[in-house]
């Protein structure tokens, strides 16, 4: 016997760290069983422990004699559940765990008991698999669970997929039959992307073709499962992969601050500088402190579950993510969710929840429902509401930023739960497509700078002008008339004798703004640095129009938060098509023969203001009519003394 069989349990939120007394292993990879509950994951488990001789002693015969007592045949569910319940100690569990090991590398074999509870298991991290091996019952072939199975195996990352078809004993080992499921489960897996390694014929029950190959089977060529097993590919060393150290705990001792958590990917090492997100934060490590151990450690790497100390005293909580500076993960406050939706109640645009990343918790709502996908025929559908089971692509919205990543980079840390009083309501893999990193935008780099007071006064500026001054921050697509009223505005305005000035996209762009393209993140500091300056023209005494698409609510909402008082949020709006009907500058009809990349409204997004100051509808009215409005809410608003 070369192995241990360690069947070990644990609850869904805690981290998979190795069982202790585990001798350690060159690698490590995580498989797990899926397939309907009456598929036979059992019985192949124990069949594999049983036919590669790695059953405690005296385990097989007891299940056999225990059976024989209840007059039954051999059930090699039984010696599963006996195996579990031994380590389970009586604790209901929902993920079980099955440590084994072949040769230099050891197993991790993650089952779950039912349908819903692999996808909680899947989407909460629970089962973080570097395979899986897939069941499929020859007697009833390729169904719609089946089909389900594969989906989520290919949203959640798992591309390494070996397919059993299980039960070859009850359609008399027929090649013909086996063929056809493996043509239309193919199919399938084609048709998401997943090509599987091997799809194996096998009776767990009798044996066949699980560690040995079978006569009866003969026919095929492939591995067996124990083969196929040997054949998946290690998980590409986490190690060198971005460091991500979610914060599950800041311990206080005296003047100490102990950090721990888990390595979720990558290392470091004594003296390296960490980034705290979202925070901001930078220290140096200190020490890493091991439990169970005095030697002193100087690096850690993925997998492991450590406390350090930092240099300097930062205040730094739980769910924050340590990384190393020059690789971080991202910071925003809106991304895209793919959505399994777990829970009886429906969810909704609009809807509040508690969001989990991790350790981190924020409350986050649901702002659009993309799509929702029927994962049977591969097709998508709008919808207004998402109901039970369902997979659905979501914006979300946080109330704060969040470190996060995109699963596609990292899917440990690319993963979201959504929660309510510790229910799992549903959870999925994060993408920022179109979407900035907003770190860029939030972090500041000036230091030991002060600032100096102005000795001419706002209320001295507003007594020279007549007027107050301000922002009218116009917002929308791309030949909404933006530029157009703002340009006959400030006409307008000036004639009437305000000090006034319009900074425009195109203009700014050609020369602030020369080095910034129309990238999520480009755009993000093309309204930053606008915002910032219109805020000076502001703090100048001078009422400031700027026409800028600004697509993402967020860098209006800095723009807003750099003003102060005097910002106005006006939505110059017109809808898609009406904009595009009028191409003032042909640049649509360049975006959809593809000409253009990121063109918003085609191929980037826009985010229409949620609760705008003001409305001018471009596409009802002409441009007359739109400047009346505006210069009297102008004159409503820009009275000197605000009155
Ligand atoms: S923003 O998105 O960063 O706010 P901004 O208002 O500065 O955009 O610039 C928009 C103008 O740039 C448009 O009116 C259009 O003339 C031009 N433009 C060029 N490429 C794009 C693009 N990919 N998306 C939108 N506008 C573009």
């Amino acid at each position: 016997m070369n192995t241990v069989a360690k069947p070990a349990t644990r609850s869904t939120d805690q981290p998979v760290d190795r069982p202790a007394d585990s001798r350690a292993a060159k690698e490590q990879l995580r498989v797990v069983i899926v397939g309907h509950v009456d598929h036979g994951k059992s019985t192949l488990v124990g069949r594999l422990f049983h036919d590669t001789g790695m059953l405690p002693d005296g385990k097989y015969e007891a299940i056999e004699e225990m059976c024989r007592r209840r007059g039954m045949p051999f059930e090699w569910a039984f010696l599963m559940d006996s195996l579990k319940a031994e380590r389970d100690q009586g604790v209901t569990i929902d993920t079980s765990q099955i440590w084994f090991r072949q040769g230099e590398r050891e197993y991790v074999l993650i089952d779950a008991p039912g349908h819903r509870e692999f996808i909680r298991n899947m989407v909460t991290g629970a089962s973080n698999a570097d395979a899986a091996l897939l069941l499929i019952d020859a007697d009833q072939g390729v169904r719609g669970q089946s089909r389900h199975h594969g989906y989520l195996l290919q949203l959640l990352g798992v591309h390494q997929v070996a397919v059993v078809v299980n039960k070859m004993d009850l359609i008399g080992y027929d090649e013909a039959r086996f063929r056809e499921i493996e043509r239309e489960y193919r199919a399938y897996l084609e048709g998401i992307d997943i090509v599987p390694t091997c799809v194996i014929p096998i009776s767990a029950r009798d044996g066949d073709n699980i560690a040995a190959p079978s006569n009866k089977l003969g026919w095929h060529s492939g591995p067996t499962v124990l083969e196929a097993l040997a054949g998946f590919v290690p998980p590409a060393e986490n190690d060198d992969a971005p460091l991500r150290l979610p914060l599950q705990d800041v311990y206080k001792f005296d003047d100490r601050r102990i950090f721990a958590g888990r390595i979720e990917s990558g290392r470091f090492s004594v003296g390296d500088e960490l980034l705290f997100s979202p925070s901001n934060r930078t220290a140096h490590v200190a020490s890493i402190e091991a439990w169970g151990t005095t030697a002193p450690i100087t690096r850690a790497s993925a997998g492991a579950s450590v406390g350090f100390t930092l240099d300097e005293q930062i205040f730094v909580e739980r769910g924050e993510v340590a990384s190393l500076v020059e690789d971080a993960p991202i910071e925003t406050d809106v991304f895209h969710v793919r959505l399994f939706w777990l829970s009886d109640r429906t969810l909704a645009p609009g809807d509040t929840l508690t969001l989990k990343i991790g350790p981190a918790t924020v409350r986050a709502t649901i702002e659009q429902i993309e799509r929702v996908i029927d994962v049977d025929a591969l097709t998508e559908r709008s919808a207004d509401h998402i109901k039970r089971d369902e997979i659905a692509d979501i914006i979300v919205r946080t109330a704060q930023l969040v470190a996060i990543d995109s699963h596609q980079d990292l899917p440990r840390t690319g993963r979201v739960v959504f929660t309510d009083r510790h229910e799992t309501l549903g959870g999925g893999v994060v993408s920022m497509e179109h979407y900035p990193d907003q770190r860029e935008i939030v972090t500041v780099r000036a230091t030991n700078v002060t600032a100096e007071a102005h000795r001419v006064t706002t209320p001295q500026r507003i007594e020279r002008n007549s007027h107050n001054p301000g922002v009218l921050w116009f917002t929308g697509l791309s030949g909404s008339g933006k530029s157009t009223l703002a340009m006959a505005l400030e006409q307008q305005l000036f004639d009437q004798g305000y000090q006034v000035y319009v900074l425009d996209g195109d203009n700014v762009r050609g020369g602030l703004n020369a080095n910034l393209g129309f990238s999520p993140e480009d755009r993000a500091e093309n309204i930053r640095r606008v915002g910032e300056v219109a805020a000076l023209l502001a703090g100048a005494g001078i009422i400031v129009i700027t026409a800028f698409i600004s697509p993402y609510r967020a860098d209006r909402e800095r723009a807003r938060a750099a003003a102060g008082d005097g910002f106005h949020e006006i939505y110059i709006e017109a809808d898609l098509e009406t904009c595009e009907a009028r191409d003032p500058k042909g640049l649509y009809k360049r975006a959809r023969s593809g000409e253009i990349a990121e063109f918003t409204g085609i191929s980037a997004p826009y985010e229409a203001p949620a609760k705008p100051d003001l409305v001018i509808d471009t596409a009802a009215h002409d441009i007359d009519a739109c400047i009346e409005q505006l210069a009297a809410y102008v004159g409503e608003k820009f009275q000197r003394n605000g009155g």
